[in-house]
């Protein structure tokens, strides 16, 4: 029944989102407009400026002399943040605002399903309104440009297509379920370092096919009610006050009719914000409150604008109906509903990177005594570093799923291996990227020795992979690769647990373990989910949706030398007081971040330009093994039917992610070698066979046109590339595009 509802209202909205002449697409939002009419007739100028910023730190107000609620925003993408103070992030200690930690952004991303995106942002939902909230501050989902992104974890993928298609399936599954969503950050978010004075200059090109591109699905297709814009910059205009991406792309061209809200202090003028088109400054008022007030007062702000921007909200406020006080906040946040939502996402997500000698899955009949070594297998994630985390009602760490599914069918034992990076080292300043405890060593060693099998759990935290900066190396952290090396030596059967929510340098893991897995930041149910996968519950299915560099310098902005950027202030001089953490005047920086590898992000840039990868986007093994046969690729009148079939060969039932790739033989602009241009997640069971059809909209080979300034198709050759992943390309079909 869902699935119905969610296709028809998919398919209803993907109609409009190709070329003209196309039925008028019409938002949810504009059912009220009459009413809407009147109630801005009643009230007072001062009464609309109180609605254009931040009431509390998480709220805006409505007008109560008219019954007009306030507008309740919830933290963050992915799980309902705590209760805090009014004016403050100082936590209210509540008992009952524990929430369901979901498997962060690229988790989420590596299950490939819009299923599970509909699920997830549907319990995101349900969760909100148990806390009364009516509009989720999340997706978020900027492109996941450098490895080294701060937010890596928070978003989705490399890949716009990949990264739209899931943020639609968020939002119809939050909007379906009474909360709005936030698109964030709107829009090039894409480094944390300077994040709040950076300048991303980026061609119109790469700003539209791959920036915006996911941002542009999620308005269309999901008819999403709210975006967030980011603290940047974007081609010489803060992101709160651009004229070009709010009224103009936003709301003109993809037909937004929701709320464009700042960033938390991320606006900077009065006029400009208000006219560009944002609705609401947060948290405070410096410039959407008294300020705006004078500039109508005197004439530089018009009434009609205040009321665009008060019609908005109250579209908004309209169709998400307020949660009455004595019904929000009786019962616990997280429940056993969502918490299942999260366990699936969290089981789909895990990614089998390598498996040498079929070492997976543990066979427990042959396996008495498991060793399992390192800080991150009793490590929970929901919380950490600088920004939002999820105050969990609980965490399965690696450790307790083990115990959990093996139960007394072997014996486990744990020794750390190494002490995790937490906040204090973070405060005192000490590298994360130090050597090995010598003793802890010795004692993961001594174990290792002992053991039949050792699952190492490597990888990052909350504290290194954060909100606020981003990291200088994708080293793995606390002397992991020493570890595995000294681990490996003691016990072959070595199998490396990556927990990340970003690209690891994986050289030396990739020499000494025989099986490597990637198990994210994966929420509340994450060590069940990857046991599961462990022991062979279930075939690993998750794939990746980000390259694995061999190096960092490998990757585009670091091959090209655009990133990091060195900070310079007016006279040319190295500004030394960022890393002395002093207050620095932003208006005063100029700092651009050249976004020249243009539209060759991610593996668009490594297969373009042969450069080799670790492992490449799209990457995923199984515990069975899948035959790919009679692809057929049939230009239709919307665009090209792709249909073949896929056959799980081996012995057990399997998920696997059929990948569609296209590249344009004779195009007569530059284009990546291939580009992802669809994808379906399928289960089978073991033997069994399955037809896969997936349409290619006409719209999905679209180019942005710089000399026109718009969207062009290009007709013609198509050759379109089948797989499993991004390099392992099964079958490849000649076809066009008419
Ligand atoms: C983040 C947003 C977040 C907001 C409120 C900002 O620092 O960039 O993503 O929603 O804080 O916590």
């Amino acid at each position: 029944m869902r699935k119905t509802l969610l296709s028809a209202v998919a398919g209803a909205f993907m109609l409009a989102s190709c070329n003209a002449p196309q039925p008028e697409r019409v938002s949810a939002l504009m059912q009220f407009e009459d009413e809407i009419t009147e109630i801005i007739n009643q009230m007072t100028l001062e009464e609309k400026v109180e609605m254009l910023h931040g009431k509390n730190m998480f709220s805006s107000a409505g007008v109560e002399r008219l019954g007009i609620a306030d507008l309740e925003y919830a933290d963050g993408p992915f799980g309902i943040r705590e209760e805090m103070e009014a004016h403050s992030w100082a936590p209210l200690n509540w008992t009952t605002d524990s929430a369901t930690f979901f498997p962060t952004g690229s988790a989420l991303a590596a299950t490939w399903s819009k299923e599970l995106a509909y699920e997830y942002g549907k319990g995101m939902a349900k969760e909100a309104r148990l806390r009364g909230k009516d509009m989720i501050l999340g997706p978020a989902m900027n492109i996941q440009r450098i490895p080294t992104g701060g937010r890596t974890y928070e978003y989705l993928s490399e890949d716009p297509v990949l990264s739209g298609i899931l943020a639609v399936g968020y939002t119809l599954g939050a909007q379906e379920n009474e909360a709005a969503v936030c698109l964030k950050h709107f829009a090039v978010n894409s480094q944390e370092n300077y994040r709040g004075f950076v300048n991303a200059q980026v061609s119109p090109r790469a700003l539209r096919e791959i920036y915006l591109a996911p941002f542009e699905r999620a308005v269309k297709e999901a008819d999403a009610y709210g975006v967030m814009a980011a603290y940047n910059k974007v081609n010489g205009y803060w992101c709160s006050e651009n004229y070009e991406l709010e009224n103009k792309i936003l709301r003109q061209e993809w037909g937004f009719k929701g709320i464009v809200i700042s960033d938390w202090g991320g606006t900077h003028s009065t006029v400009g914000a208000v006219t560009a088109g944002l609705n609401v400054e947060m948290p405070g008022k410096s410039y959407l409150g008294e300020a705006l007030l004078d500039s109508v007062k005197a004439g530089v702000v018009s009434d009609s604008v205040i009321n665009e921007r008060v019609r908005e909200l109250l579209r908004v406020r309209k169709v998400i109906k307020p949660v009455p006080h004595d019904v929000a906040n009786t019962v616990m946040t997280s429940q056993p509903e969502q918490q299942q939502i999260a366990y699936q996402v969290a089981k789909h997500s895990v990614v089998l990177l390598k498996n040498e000698g079929g070492l997976l899955p543990i066979d427990l009949n042959k396996t008495k005594k498991i060793a399992v070594i390192g800080g991150n297998a009793i490590q929970t994630q929901a919380l950490g570093g600088v920004g939002a985390g999820v105050k969990a009602l609980y965490e399965i760490t690696p450790l307790q799923g083990l115990m959990n599914r093996i139960g007394d069918k072997a014996e486990i034992t744990f020794a750390q291996g190494y002490k995790n990076y937490g906040r204090e080292e973070k405060r005192n300043q000490i590298s994360a990227y130090g050597e090995p405890d010598e003793a802890l060593l010795a004692e993961a060693v001594q174990l290792a020795k002992e053991s039949d099998i050792v699952i190492f759990v490597a990888g990052n935290n909350r504290e290194i992979e954060t909100e606020g900066s981003d990291r200088t190396t994708i080293d793995l952290p606390m002397g992991q690769d020493k570890i595995a090396a000294a681990l490996a030596e003691a016990n072959k059967n070595l199998v490396t647990v990556v927990v990340t929510g970003a690209p690891a340098d994986l050289q030396t893991i990739q020499k000494v373990s025989p099986s490597i897995l990637v198990s994210w930041f994966n929420g509340t149910e994450g060590g069940n989910a990857l046991a599961d996968i462990l022991v062979g519950n279930v075939s690993p299915s998750g794939k990746l949706p980000f390259t694995f560099p061999v190096k960092l310098e490998d990757s585009p902005a670091y091959a090209l030398g655009v990133y990091p950027q060195e900070l310079k202030d007016e006279n040319g001089d190295v500004f030394v007081n960022l890393v002395n953490r002093q207050r620095i005047d932003r208006s005063k920086i100029k700092l651009n971040a050249d976004y020249s590898e243009d539209i060759l992000v991610g593996y668009r840039w490594f297969d373009t330009k042969k450069v080799a990868v670790m492992y490449p986007f799209g990457h995923g093994l199984s515990y069975t093994t899948f035959d790919y046969s009679n692809l057929s690729a049939k230009a239709v009148k919307d665009g090209i039917q792709v249909t073949l079939t896929v056959a799980n060969t081996g012995k057990c039932d399997a998920d696997e992610v059929v990948q569609v790739y296209a590249s344009r033989p004779d195009s007569k602009i530059q284009r990546p070698v291939k580009e992802l241009k669809g994808f379906e997640r399928i289960s089978l069971k073991a033997g069994e066979s399955k037809q896969v059809n997936i349409l290619l909209a006409r719209n999905d080979f679209r180019h942005w046109n710089e000399t026109t300034n718009a969207w062009d198709i290009e007709t013609g050759a198509v050759k379109l590339m089948v797989g499993s992943s991004s390099q392992d390309i099964r079958l490849t079909q000649d076809t066009s595009l008419k």
